[in-house]
């Protein structure tokens, strides 16, 4: 009688305990794995604001390189353009040290005709992330 009670039970652990052995690799990673943002809630807000720097610079340095290829330096000064700029005169103010708030500048950029009737300064098509990038550039804290 004892035999035939465990014979059962000694069968399900034979044949892997009826699921409780489930081999790791048919567990689904997102119920083993915790999600970022609920284990490394400190490191991960630290991360971001470097991140954030980086990028920065990286706009800063492309608006550099925009305000060259995009022709701004022929009719602006600046000297935090390497080179000669302002060749055309220059015709338009010195932005060396020019910073504005970047809702005009948005504007301003994207098409100076429609800001200021009459102005010398052509609209240049540019993109949004050019603008974003030239913004980035001009208002750079130095
Ligand atoms: C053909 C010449 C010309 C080119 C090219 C040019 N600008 Fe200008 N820019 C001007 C003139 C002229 C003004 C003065 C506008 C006015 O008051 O009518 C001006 C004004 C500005 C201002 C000041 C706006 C204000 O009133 O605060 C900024 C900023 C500026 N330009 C940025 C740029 C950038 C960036 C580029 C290149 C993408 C560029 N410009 C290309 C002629 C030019």
């Amino acid at each position: 009688m004892r035999v035939l009670i465990w014979f059962p039970v000694l069968l399900m652990v034979a044949c892997g305990g009826a699921g409780t052995t489930t081999p790791p690799d048919t567990i689904s990673p997102e119920l083993v794995t915790p999600t970022p943002q609920t284990v490394l809630p400190t490191p991960v807000a630290s991360v971001v604001p470097s991140e954030t720097v980086a990028a920065t610079l990286d706009a800063v340095e492309r608006g550099r390189a925009l305000f060259r290829n995009k022709g701004c330096i022929i009719c602006h000064v600046n000297n935090q353009v390497e080179g000669q700029t302002g060749v055309l005169g220059p015709i338009g103010p010195n932005l060396t040290n020019y910073t504005n708030d970047p809702e005009f500048l948005r504007r301003w950029l994207a098409d100076p005709p429609a800001v200021r009737p009459g102005t010398q300064m052509p609209n240049l098509r540019l993109s949004t992330a050019e603008i974003e990038d030239l913004i980035a550039f001009l208002n750079e804290p130095r």
